[in-house]
Protein backbone atom coordinates (compact mmCIF):
# COMPACT_ATOMS: atom_id res chain seq x y z
CA UNK A 1 0.00 0.00 0.00
CA UNK A 2 2.92 2.62 0.97
CA UNK A 3 4.28 1.92 -2.61
CA UNK A 4 1.54 3.09 -4.20
CA UNK A 5 1.97 6.67 -5.57
CA UNK A 6 -0.45 9.31 -4.29
CA UNK A 7 -3.39 9.53 -7.04
CA UNK A 8 -3.29 5.31 -7.54
CA UNK A 9 -6.95 4.26 -7.23
CA UNK A 10 -8.03 3.29 -4.04
CA UNK A 11 -11.42 4.13 -2.57
CA UNK A 12 -11.27 7.63 -0.90
CA UNK A 13 -11.82 8.30 2.30
CA UNK A 14 -15.03 9.79 2.53
CA UNK A 15 -16.37 12.22 5.59
CA UNK A 16 -18.61 14.70 5.45
CA UNK A 17 -19.17 17.27 8.11
CA UNK A 18 -18.41 20.91 8.63
CA UNK A 19 -15.79 22.09 6.28
CA UNK A 20 -13.85 24.23 9.14
CA UNK A 21 -13.91 20.60 11.43
CA UNK A 22 -12.83 18.55 8.42
CA UNK A 23 -9.93 21.47 8.01
CA UNK A 24 -8.39 20.65 11.09
CA UNK A 25 -7.54 17.43 10.00
CA UNK A 26 -5.87 19.10 7.09
CA UNK A 27 -1.57 18.24 7.40
CA UNK A 28 0.34 22.16 7.52
CA UNK A 29 1.57 21.58 4.34
CA UNK A 30 -1.59 21.42 2.15
CA UNK A 31 -2.44 24.03 -0.21
CA UNK A 32 -6.13 25.14 -0.91
CA UNK A 33 -7.20 25.77 -4.44
CA UNK A 34 -10.31 27.52 -3.95
CA UNK A 35 -13.10 29.07 -5.93
CA UNK A 36 -13.20 32.26 -5.09
CA UNK A 37 -16.76 32.49 -5.40
CA UNK A 38 -17.25 29.73 -2.41
CA UNK A 39 -15.07 31.71 -0.11
CA UNK A 40 -17.40 34.82 -0.60
CA UNK A 41 -20.31 33.07 -0.21
CA UNK A 42 -19.17 31.26 2.50
CA UNK A 43 -17.07 33.13 4.69
CA UNK A 44 -16.94 30.74 7.50
CA UNK A 45 -15.33 28.49 5.25
CA UNK A 46 -12.54 30.94 4.19
CA UNK A 47 -11.81 32.01 7.86
CA UNK A 48 -11.07 28.48 8.42
CA UNK A 49 -8.29 28.22 6.17
CA UNK A 50 -6.42 31.25 7.61
CA UNK A 51 -3.77 29.22 8.65
CA UNK A 52 -3.11 27.26 4.85
CA UNK A 53 -1.70 28.63 1.61
CA UNK A 54 -5.41 29.72 -0.44
CA UNK A 55 -4.70 30.06 -4.04
CA UNK A 56 -8.86 31.73 -4.96
CA UNK A 57 -9.36 31.04 -8.92
CA UNK A 58 -12.77 31.49 -10.84
CA UNK A 59 -14.60 28.37 -11.93
CA UNK A 60 -15.43 27.53 -15.38
CA UNK A 61 -14.40 26.06 -18.94
CA UNK A 62 -11.43 28.81 -18.90
CA UNK A 63 -10.37 27.27 -15.69
CA UNK A 64 -9.45 24.36 -17.47
CA UNK A 65 -6.64 24.87 -19.61
CA UNK A 66 -2.92 24.56 -19.63
CA UNK A 67 -2.93 27.51 -18.96
CA UNK A 68 -4.00 27.71 -15.68
CA UNK A 69 -2.23 24.39 -14.50
CA UNK A 70 1.49 27.07 -15.44
CA UNK A 71 -0.21 30.02 -13.65
CA UNK A 72 -0.64 27.95 -10.36
CA UNK A 73 2.43 25.95 -10.90
CA UNK A 74 4.54 28.80 -10.78
CA UNK A 75 3.28 30.00 -7.42
CA UNK A 76 4.97 26.18 -5.92
CA UNK A 77 7.92 26.34 -6.78
CA UNK A 78 8.40 25.52 -3.00
CA UNK A 79 5.94 23.48 -2.17
CA UNK A 80 7.20 19.49 -1.63
CA UNK A 81 5.91 16.39 -3.13
CA UNK A 82 4.28 15.62 0.51
CA UNK A 83 2.24 18.33 0.23
CA UNK A 84 -1.82 17.71 0.06
CA UNK A 85 -3.84 19.31 -2.62
CA UNK A 86 -7.21 20.46 -1.81
CA UNK A 87 -9.57 21.35 -4.38
CA UNK A 88 -12.42 23.52 -2.88
CA UNK A 89 -15.19 24.00 -5.50
CA UNK A 90 -17.49 22.52 -8.86
CA UNK A 91 -16.22 20.29 -11.60
CA UNK A 92 -13.84 22.31 -13.59
CA UNK A 93 -11.86 23.41 -10.08
CA UNK A 94 -11.57 19.58 -9.41
CA UNK A 95 -10.39 18.44 -13.23
CA UNK A 96 -7.99 21.04 -13.18
CA UNK A 97 -6.46 20.52 -9.87
CA UNK A 98 -6.81 16.95 -10.53
CA UNK A 99 -4.34 17.79 -13.51
CA UNK A 100 -2.17 19.78 -11.42
CA UNK A 101 -1.76 17.49 -8.27
CA UNK A 102 -0.83 14.59 -11.08
CA UNK A 103 2.18 16.79 -12.08
CA UNK A 104 3.17 18.63 -9.37
CA UNK A 105 6.11 16.72 -8.50
CA UNK A 106 5.31 13.95 -10.09
CA UNK A 107 1.97 13.38 -7.98
CA UNK A 108 0.53 14.75 -4.33
CA UNK A 109 -2.05 13.89 -2.36
CA UNK A 110 -5.45 15.04 -3.50
CA UNK A 111 -8.64 15.71 -1.51
CA UNK A 112 -12.22 17.06 -3.23
CA UNK A 113 -14.32 18.85 -1.64
CA UNK A 114 -17.44 19.22 -4.20
CA UNK A 115 -19.58 22.23 -3.83
CA UNK A 116 -21.65 21.87 -6.46
CA UNK A 117 -24.31 19.10 -6.67
CA UNK A 118 -22.64 17.82 -9.68
CA UNK A 119 -19.62 17.61 -8.66
CA UNK A 120 -20.54 15.80 -5.27
CA UNK A 121 -22.47 13.03 -7.13
CA UNK A 122 -20.48 12.48 -10.51
CA UNK A 123 -17.08 14.28 -11.24
CA UNK A 124 -15.17 14.18 -7.52
CA UNK A 125 -15.40 10.20 -7.80
CA UNK A 126 -13.51 8.13 -10.25
CA UNK A 127 -10.14 10.00 -10.47
CA UNK A 128 -10.21 11.84 -13.49
CA UNK A 129 -8.72 15.26 -13.90
CA UNK A 130 -8.64 16.97 -17.34
CA UNK A 131 -8.14 20.29 -19.53
CA UNK A 132 -9.37 21.67 -22.60
CA UNK A 133 -7.38 21.90 -25.57
CA UNK A 134 -8.91 24.75 -27.71
CA UNK A 135 -12.26 24.20 -28.72
CA UNK A 136 -11.70 20.43 -27.55
CA UNK A 137 -13.31 19.22 -23.85
CA UNK A 138 -11.47 17.34 -21.77
CA UNK A 139 -8.26 16.78 -24.81
CA UNK A 140 -5.79 16.35 -21.84
CA UNK A 141 -6.24 14.13 -18.82
CA UNK A 142 -4.80 11.97 -16.09
CA UNK A 143 -6.70 9.62 -13.68
CA UNK A 144 -5.50 10.50 -10.18
CA UNK A 145 -8.04 9.42 -7.62
CA UNK A 146 -8.52 11.37 -4.53
CA UNK A 147 -7.01 10.30 -0.96
CA UNK A 148 -10.17 11.52 0.72
CA UNK A 149 -13.18 13.86 -0.15
CA UNK A 150 -15.18 15.75 1.88
CA UNK A 151 -19.26 16.38 2.06
CA UNK A 152 -20.35 19.23 3.08
CA UNK A 153 -23.64 19.93 2.68
CA UNK A 154 -23.36 23.44 3.65
CA UNK A 155 -21.86 24.58 0.26
CA UNK A 156 -24.81 23.47 -1.46
CA UNK A 157 -27.30 25.64 0.43
CA UNK A 158 -25.85 28.72 -2.15
CA UNK A 159 -26.66 26.78 -5.43
CA UNK A 160 -29.28 28.08 -7.35
CA UNK A 161 -32.22 25.83 -8.72
CA UNK A 162 -30.40 25.38 -11.72
CA UNK A 163 -26.94 24.12 -10.64
CA UNK A 164 -28.82 21.51 -8.14
CA UNK A 165 -31.35 20.35 -11.24
CA UNK A 166 -28.09 19.33 -12.92
CA UNK A 167 -26.60 17.70 -10.21
CA UNK A 168 -30.08 16.03 -9.64
CA UNK A 169 -30.33 14.99 -13.60
CA UNK A 170 -26.56 13.17 -13.36
CA UNK A 171 -27.79 11.18 -10.31
CA UNK A 172 -31.01 10.49 -12.16
CA UNK A 173 -28.99 8.86 -14.88
CA UNK A 174 -27.16 7.00 -12.30
CA UNK A 175 -30.46 5.30 -11.20
CA UNK A 176 -32.26 4.49 -14.25
CA UNK A 177 -29.05 2.71 -15.98
CA UNK A 178 -27.58 0.61 -12.72
CA UNK A 179 -30.29 0.47 -10.25
CA UNK A 180 -34.02 -0.33 -11.15
CA UNK A 181 -35.03 -0.99 -7.13
CA UNK A 182 -33.55 2.58 -6.19
CA UNK A 183 -35.43 4.24 -9.64
CA UNK A 184 -38.47 2.99 -8.06
CA UNK A 185 -38.53 3.80 -5.25
CA UNK A 186 -37.05 7.64 -6.06
CA UNK A 187 -40.04 7.45 -8.36
CA UNK A 188 -42.43 6.63 -6.02
CA UNK A 189 -40.93 9.49 -3.92
CA UNK A 190 -37.95 11.68 -4.79
CA UNK A 191 -35.27 11.66 -2.70
CA UNK A 192 -33.73 14.39 -0.45
CA UNK A 193 -30.51 15.86 -2.05
CA UNK A 194 -28.51 14.25 0.68
CA UNK A 195 -30.39 10.78 -0.18
CA UNK A 196 -29.70 11.39 -3.45
CA UNK A 197 -26.43 12.49 -3.50
CA UNK A 198 -25.63 9.38 -1.52
CA UNK A 199 -27.23 6.80 -3.43
CA UNK A 200 -25.54 7.87 -6.82
CA UNK A 201 -22.21 8.11 -5.32
CA UNK A 202 -22.60 4.68 -4.18
CA UNK A 203 -23.34 3.84 -7.78
CA UNK A 204 -20.89 5.50 -9.56
CA UNK A 205 -18.42 4.52 -7.42
CA UNK A 206 -18.99 0.67 -7.96
CA UNK A 207 -19.07 0.95 -11.85
CA UNK A 208 -15.66 3.15 -11.73
CA UNK A 209 -14.19 0.52 -8.92
CA UNK A 210 -14.75 -2.10 -11.41
CA UNK A 211 -13.13 -0.35 -14.47
CA UNK A 212 -10.93 2.46 -12.91
CA UNK A 213 -8.90 3.09 -15.43
CA UNK A 214 -11.50 2.57 -18.02
CA UNK A 215 -10.13 -0.26 -19.95
CA UNK A 216 -13.00 -2.32 -20.30
CA UNK A 217 -16.95 -1.00 -21.36
CA UNK A 218 -17.99 -0.02 -17.88
CA UNK A 219 -17.81 3.24 -17.43
CA UNK A 220 -18.88 4.30 -20.25
CA UNK A 221 -22.56 3.97 -18.82
CA UNK A 222 -22.07 6.85 -17.33
CA UNK A 223 -22.38 8.76 -20.86
CA UNK A 224 -26.28 8.03 -21.25
CA UNK A 225 -27.51 10.97 -22.29
CA UNK A 226 -24.32 12.46 -23.08
CA UNK A 227 -24.48 11.70 -26.74
CA UNK A 228 -27.12 14.20 -27.52
CA UNK A 229 -26.25 15.98 -24.68
CA UNK A 230 -23.01 17.07 -25.98
CA UNK A 231 -24.83 18.33 -29.25
CA UNK A 232 -27.90 20.20 -27.72
CA UNK A 233 -24.97 22.05 -25.31
CA UNK A 234 -22.79 22.36 -28.81
CA UNK A 235 -26.09 23.78 -31.37
CA UNK A 236 -27.44 25.76 -28.45
CA UNK A 237 -23.74 27.63 -28.25
CA UNK A 238 -23.34 26.41 -24.51
CA UNK A 239 -26.49 28.73 -23.15
CA UNK A 240 -27.94 25.33 -22.32
CA UNK A 241 -26.74 23.63 -18.70
CA UNK A 242 -24.65 20.67 -19.19
CA UNK A 243 -26.70 18.93 -16.66
CA UNK A 244 -30.03 20.39 -18.61
CA UNK A 245 -28.63 19.31 -21.99
CA UNK A 246 -28.06 15.87 -20.48
CA UNK A 247 -31.66 15.65 -19.34
CA UNK A 248 -32.82 16.23 -23.05
CA UNK A 249 -30.28 13.72 -24.27
CA UNK A 250 -31.67 11.20 -21.94
CA UNK A 251 -34.85 11.55 -23.69
CA UNK A 252 -32.80 11.20 -27.17
CA UNK A 253 -31.46 8.41 -26.31
CA UNK A 254 -35.09 6.71 -25.24
CA UNK A 255 -36.50 7.55 -28.15
CA UNK A 256 -33.61 5.96 -30.02
CA UNK A 257 -33.88 2.78 -27.81
CA UNK A 258 -37.81 2.60 -28.62
CA UNK A 259 -37.15 3.02 -32.36
CA UNK A 260 -34.56 -0.01 -32.11
CA UNK A 261 -37.07 -1.95 -30.60
CA UNK A 262 -34.46 -2.10 -27.93
CA UNK A 263 -35.98 0.13 -24.98
CA UNK A 264 -39.20 -0.59 -24.36
CA UNK A 265 -41.84 1.88 -24.65
CA UNK A 266 -42.82 1.76 -20.62
CA UNK A 267 -39.48 1.95 -19.50
CA UNK A 268 -39.10 4.90 -21.61
CA UNK A 269 -41.98 6.75 -20.34
CA UNK A 270 -41.39 5.69 -16.75
CA UNK A 271 -37.67 7.10 -17.22
CA UNK A 272 -38.90 10.41 -18.93
CA UNK A 273 -41.94 11.22 -16.28
CA UNK A 274 -39.31 10.70 -12.92
CA UNK A 275 -36.04 12.62 -14.69
CA UNK A 276 -35.98 15.88 -13.02
CA UNK A 277 -36.26 17.53 -16.26
CA UNK A 278 -37.49 21.62 -16.63
CA UNK A 279 -41.32 21.76 -17.49
CA UNK A 280 -42.13 21.62 -21.28
CA UNK A 281 -38.45 19.77 -21.91
CA UNK A 282 -39.89 18.85 -24.93
CA UNK A 283 -40.93 21.97 -26.53
CA UNK A 284 -37.03 22.86 -25.60
CA UNK A 285 -35.93 19.67 -26.96
CA UNK A 286 -37.25 20.92 -30.17
CA UNK A 287 -36.19 24.25 -29.59
CA UNK A 288 -32.41 23.18 -30.30
CA UNK A 289 -33.31 20.41 -32.78
CA UNK A 290 -34.93 22.38 -35.02
CA UNK A 291 -31.99 24.92 -35.31
CA UNK A 292 -29.64 22.83 -36.15
CA UNK A 293 -29.38 21.38 -39.28
CA UNK A 294 -28.60 17.25 -39.78
CA UNK A 295 -25.21 18.21 -40.68
CA UNK A 296 -24.45 20.24 -38.28
CA UNK A 297 -25.36 17.55 -35.52
CA UNK A 298 -22.92 15.05 -37.16
CA UNK A 299 -19.81 17.29 -36.99
CA UNK A 300 -20.53 17.83 -34.04
CA UNK A 301 -20.78 14.40 -33.09
CA UNK A 302 -17.28 13.49 -35.17
CA UNK A 303 -15.63 16.01 -33.09
CA UNK A 304 -16.84 14.12 -30.21
CA UNK A 305 -15.49 10.84 -31.82
CA UNK A 306 -18.85 9.26 -31.20
CA UNK A 307 -19.24 7.52 -34.30
CA UNK A 308 -18.54 7.26 -37.84
CA UNK A 309 -19.77 8.05 -41.03
CA UNK A 310 -22.52 8.85 -39.04
CA UNK A 311 -23.27 5.87 -37.27
CA UNK A 312 -23.20 5.92 -33.37
CA UNK A 313 -22.20 4.01 -30.89
CA UNK A 314 -25.14 5.04 -27.86
CA UNK A 315 -25.57 3.29 -24.13
CA UNK A 316 -29.21 2.72 -24.52
CA UNK A 317 -31.62 1.06 -22.06
CA UNK A 318 -32.66 -2.03 -22.20
CA UNK A 319 -34.74 -2.04 -19.07
CA UNK A 320 -34.90 -0.10 -16.05
CA UNK A 321 -31.07 -0.84 -14.61
CA UNK A 322 -29.95 -2.34 -17.30
CA UNK A 323 -28.12 -0.68 -20.58
CA UNK A 324 -25.94 -1.70 -23.58
CA UNK A 325 -23.93 -0.21 -26.09
CA UNK A 326 -25.60 -0.20 -29.42
CA UNK A 327 -24.78 1.03 -33.25
CA UNK A 328 -27.05 3.34 -34.15
CA UNK A 329 -27.03 4.12 -37.86
CA UNK A 330 -26.72 7.20 -38.89
CA UNK A 331 -30.54 7.15 -40.65
CA UNK A 332 -32.22 6.09 -37.45
CA UNK A 333 -30.99 9.54 -35.43
CA UNK A 334 -31.10 11.61 -38.33
CA UNK A 335 -34.78 10.66 -38.84
CA UNK A 336 -35.43 11.56 -35.20
CA UNK A 337 -33.80 14.84 -35.37
CA UNK A 338 -35.80 16.17 -38.43
CA UNK A 339 -38.54 14.19 -36.91
CA UNK A 340 -39.90 13.91 -33.43
CA UNK A 341 -37.40 15.97 -31.33
CA UNK A 342 -38.23 18.88 -33.92
CA UNK A 343 -41.41 19.04 -33.57
CA UNK A 344 -41.66 18.51 -29.99
CA UNK A 345 -43.54 15.23 -29.83
N1 LIG B 1 -13.89 14.31 -13.86
C1 LIG B 1 -15.05 13.78 -14.12
O1 LIG B 1 -15.25 12.56 -14.04
C2 LIG B 1 -16.18 14.68 -14.50
C3 LIG B 1 -17.49 14.16 -14.53
C4 LIG B 1 -18.54 15.06 -14.82
C5 LIG B 1 -18.27 16.40 -15.07
N2 LIG B 1 -16.97 16.84 -15.07
C6 LIG B 1 -16.66 18.25 -15.32
O2 LIG B 1 -17.26 19.04 -14.33
C7 LIG B 1 -17.44 20.37 -14.84
C8 LIG B 1 -18.81 20.86 -14.44
O3 LIG B 1 -18.91 20.88 -13.03
P1 LIG B 1 -19.65 22.07 -12.26
O4 LIG B 1 -20.99 22.29 -12.83
O5 LIG B 1 -19.51 21.82 -10.80
O6 LIG B 1 -18.76 23.32 -12.75
P2 LIG B 1 -18.13 24.63 -12.08
O7 LIG B 1 -16.92 24.29 -11.29
O8 LIG B 1 -17.91 25.57 -13.21
O9 LIG B 1 -19.26 25.19 -11.14
C9 LIG B 1 -20.42 25.75 -11.71
C10 LIG B 1 -20.71 27.12 -11.12
O10 LIG B 1 -21.08 26.96 -9.75
C11 LIG B 1 -20.38 27.87 -8.94
N3 LIG B 1 -20.34 27.29 -7.59
C12 LIG B 1 -19.54 26.30 -7.14
N4 LIG B 1 -19.87 25.96 -5.88
C13 LIG B 1 -20.89 26.79 -5.54
C14 LIG B 1 -21.67 26.94 -4.36
N5 LIG B 1 -21.48 26.13 -3.31
N6 LIG B 1 -22.64 27.88 -4.34
C15 LIG B 1 -22.86 28.66 -5.43
N7 LIG B 1 -22.15 28.57 -6.56
C16 LIG B 1 -21.19 27.63 -6.61
C17 LIG B 1 -19.07 28.06 -9.61
O11 LIG B 1 -18.43 29.26 -9.22
C18 LIG B 1 -19.50 28.07 -11.09
O12 LIG B 1 -19.94 29.34 -11.45
C19 LIG B 1 -17.27 20.26 -16.35
O13 LIG B 1 -16.05 20.87 -16.73
C20 LIG B 1 -17.21 18.78 -16.61
O14 LIG B 1 -16.40 18.43 -17.71
C21 LIG B 1 -15.95 16.01 -14.76
ZN1 LIG C 1 -22.41 14.86 -17.43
Amino acid sequence: MNDLLPGAVVPARERTGLFASLVKTLPPESVVFADQRVLRLHPAAAKALARFEVLPMVAGEPAKSLTMVERLARKLHGVSRSATFVALGGGTIGDVIGVLAHLHKRGVRLIHVPTTLLAAVDSSIGGKGAVNVGEVKNALGVFHAPAETWLCPAFFETLSDGQLREGRLEAWKMVATLDAATFRRWSRKPPDDGALLREARGLKDAVVRTDPYERKDVRVVLNFGHTFGHVLESVSGYTLRHGDAVGLGMLCALDVGVAMGLTPRGVADAVEQALPNRPGARRELSRWASRAKVSAVSTVLAADKKGSGGALRMVLLEDLGRWRVARVEASQWQGLWRGAWSRGG
